[in-house]
């Protein structure tokens, strides 16, 4: 992937990634051109492009993907700066800043995919979860352009979306396999059954992996946003300073707890400070991150050997921690199973991914009605059906 950055005068991010495996040439990259006899009933041999939105957290995404898997154009609008001042996301700042941003990421999704809104087959958008006000601006302007183009509008789950990421680079990926999603406000492990089809198998019974990152980035003084800058102090200090637990819960194997790791490392913040010790900042960096990366690698390989598959997957924010890659990688190949990762960029939030999920919803008929609302708290695997038009 390569990523083309213009920090704008507000302080956002603007980014273009460009999927450099796409072969298409750029006169019609949208499009097989067509030929002269090609009648409208032909078109279930046309490649089908999505329009596809996200807007569920901090960054405003449009992107443009042709049959589920090659991304034609993905544009982020990163906020990450303006909410870094504050040691969070404002949610309110958010969802202005969507609204500000929304129509030049669609605009340029548009332009560089070299296709207009008439050669859409369909639109896109997350719909939950997230915050409720950064998703309806999303969602609002989805409906706008279903409404004025006529086209199918596709509501998308957000994590389903983070577990699509994996189908754009990887080709050959198909379902079932075992797929680890560890964002900012979910750890789930998950079979993914077939396309849209989920089991989940262990969730977080508290803290999110990456609200962990975060919560610890911000105890030990390294700010936000805690992930990368753990990741990155981690690769400077010594796993093995200091040994934190690993929580296990007796009654369902596959679940996480990142509670009371939390707690152990304030209580050695806490300790140190009251016998006057300087911590080494690295040390914990480092001897947190192992002890999250151990749980998430050895619970979702676990699950792999019971469950009896040989391809795993993860997806989310903290899909993109070298720790966690490095060491999946190698008790994959230990244990022979094929391993799948999107490049670090698209695992954070980003449009494609939406687009790739939703080319599996369109071609099943999924299609929702205009009376698509934003749900922020909507379950994986339980998608919310009242919005699906005709129902
Ligand atoms: O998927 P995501 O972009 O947003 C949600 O859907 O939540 O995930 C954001 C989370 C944040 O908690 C961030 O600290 C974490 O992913 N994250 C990381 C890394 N990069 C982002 N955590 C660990 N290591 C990283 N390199
Ligand atoms: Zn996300």
């Amino acid at each position: 992937m390569n990523i083309d950055k213009n920090v704008e005068e507000d302080g956002v991010i603007f980014m273009s990634i460009k999927d450099d495996t796409n072969t298409e040439g750029t006169e019609n990259a949208g499009r097989k051109p067509k030929t002269d006899g090609e009648l409208s009933g032909s078109r279930e041999k046309e490649d089908i492009l999505i329009l596809a939105i996200e807007s569920s957290c901090d960054e405003s995404a449009a992107a443009v993907v042709k049959n589920g898997r090659e991304v034609l154009s993905n544009i982020i609008s990163s906020q990450i700066a303006l909410h870094t001042i504050y040691g969070g996301v404002v949610p309110e700042i958010a969802s202005r800043k969507h609204v500000e941003k929304m129509n030049g990421c669609i605009r340029a999704a548009l332009s560089e995919a070299k296709v207009t809104l008439d050669d859409i087959d369909a639109v896109a958008v997350t719909y939950g979860p997230g915050l409720v006000g950064a998703l309806l601006v999303g969602v609002s302007e989805a409906k706008a352009i279903a409404f004025a183009t006529g086209k199918p509008l596709i509501g998308v789950h957000h994590i389903e979306g983070h577990i699509s990421a994996n189908f754009i680079e990887n080709k050959d990926l198909e379902p079932p396999f075992v797929c680890l999603v560890v964002s900012g406000g979910h750890s789930h492990l998950v079979v993914v059954k077939d396309y849209g089809v989920y089991e989940i198998i262990g969730q977080t019974r508290d803290d999110a992996a990456g609200e962990a990152f975060d919560k610890v980035a911000r105890a030990i003084g390294l700010g936000y946003p805690g992930g990368p800058k753990i990741d990155k102090a981690a690769k400077e200090g010594n796993p093995d300073a200091f040994s934190f637990p690993q929580a296990k819960i007796g009654d369902a194997e596959y679940d996480f707890s990142f509670s009371g790791l939390k707690s152990s490392v304030l209580n050695i913040i806490n300790q140190a400070k009251m016998q006057g010790q300087e911590l080494v900042q690295a040390d914990v960096a480092a001897s947190f991150q192992k002890a999250v990366v151990e749980v998430l690698v050895g619970h979702a390989i676990k699950a792999c050997k019971e469950y009896g598959y040989d391809k795993l997957a993860i997806a989310g924010g903290v899909a993109s921690n070298s720790g966690l890659r490095e060491l999946m990688e190698k008790e994959c190949a230990a244990n022979n199973i094929k391993f799948y990762r999107p490049s670090p960029v698209l695992c954070t939030d980003n449009a494609a991914m939406i687009g790739a999920a939703a080319y599996y919803e369109y071609k099943k008929g999924v299609r929702f009605g205009l009376d698509m609302n934003a749900v922020p708290n909507l379950p994986l695997g339980d998608r919310e059906r009242r919005f699906h038009a005709g129902k």
